[in-house]
């Protein structure tokens, strides 16, 4: 089973990113054969800046290796490293209605935050079938968000497949990444960079420290008892903490006596050292740039190989060879 995921590079990533997304991808490793890439050539309708697009490919590359993404085990390329993905989207282009992206709401959604209504805005959802069916991925993660993306890519493929009278594209199925556990950001509202409250997985010690100091509590006095339940500070700790920690946390949450300020240097702490091998092996990997740029290219070796046995097929089919 080949399990595809694209994640678009945004510079910094949050524990809400780790934990939702991040995680249960480099746990899928362990189940089938994992297909990663760094959407950098969607992040075109946010990104307009070339030094910062540079900037953030990277921080996604450093990120994602150092919490577990296994180059040698998985398939993990840059999407820009395999430009055959646009001449597909080409293609794919001629067999998209009009309705089927007007009827899109992310589309909608962007247009709505004011994002320029161009065309590449427009034909995302074409770019993302391309992803999936140049490498004929049978599983596609996603959250709910990006639901109708993969709805849209069967359409097309079903599409495309009757048209050229051939079985070239595998019909990819969702997999609805359930945010089951929505994680808070500092203010208790769900955490998102765009709400400004987050914590970064890679953050600066200092700037972490001052983020953690920084989420919201009620004005419970320190000796009063205190309901763990209705806590952010609470539950940011429990999603790191042991399950022994969590209750012995709890206890003293009722017990009174405890101060926050005491909760939220532990939970610091906790956080530091959840991902102190992470950050060694992130640090070690940005101190050697050739030795990234040998898993770039080997990755991108890998998935162009990949891609290529669909895209032969391809040229054929509509006649371009
Ligand atoms: P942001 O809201 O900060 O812009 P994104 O929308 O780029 O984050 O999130 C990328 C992925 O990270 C999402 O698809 C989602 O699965 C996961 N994610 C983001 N924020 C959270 C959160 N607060 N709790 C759980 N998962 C999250
Ligand atoms: N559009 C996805 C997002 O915003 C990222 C993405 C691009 C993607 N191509 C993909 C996800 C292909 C899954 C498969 O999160």
């Amino acid at each position: 089973m080949r399990i595809l995921s694209g994640i678009k590079p945004t510079g910094t990533i949050h524990i809400g990113n780790y934990l939702g997304m991040i995680q249960p991808m480099v746990e899928s490793q362990e189940r089938g054969e994992l297909l990663c890439f760094i959407a950098n050539m969607h992040s075109l309708t946010s990104v307009t800046s070339g030094s910062r697009m540079k900037q953030y490919t990277t921080e996604a590359l450093l990120d994602l290796l150092a919490l577990g993404i296994d180059p040698d085990r998985s398939t993990f390329w840059v999407q820009s490293d395999v430009p055959e993905v646009a001449e597909l989207a080409w293609y794919l282009s001629n067999v998209t209605p009009m309705g089927l992206l007007e009827r899109c709401h992310a589309y909608k959604d962007a247009i709505a935050k004011n994002l320029p209504p161009n065309a590449g805005l427009f034909t995302y959802p074409v770019l993302m079938a391309a992803d999936i069916l140049l490498f004929q991925s049978n599983v596609v993660p996603v959250g709910k968000d990006q639901k109708q993306h993969i709805e849209v890519t069967r359409d097309l493929a079903i599409k495309f497949n009757a048209l050229y009278n051939e079985e070239v594209f595998t019909i990819p199925e969702p997999q609805i990444i359930e945010e089951l556990a929505i994680v808070p950001g500092t203010d208790g509202q769900k955490m998102s960079k765009s709400y400004n409250n987050t914590l970064e997985v890679f953050g600066e010690e200092k700037k972490l420290r001052k983020k953690v100091m920084s989420i919201v509590t009620d004005p419970t006095p320190v000796e009063d008892p205190k309901d763990p339940d209705t806590s952010t500070l609470y539950a940011l700790y429990r999603l790191f903490a042991s399950d022994k920690q969590t209750a012995e946390m709890a206890d003293r949450f009722r017990a009174g006596g405890l101060g926050y300020g005491t909760v939220k240097k532990e939970l610091f702490e906790l956080l530091w050292s959840h991902f102190a091998v992470c950050r060694t092996k992130r640090e070690q990997l940005a101190a050697n740039p050739d030795y990234l740029d040998e898993i770039r290219k080997k990755g991108a070796a890998k998935a162009h190989a990949i891609a290529m046995a669909t895209m032969d097929r391809v040229r054929k089919l509509v006649g371009v060879i």
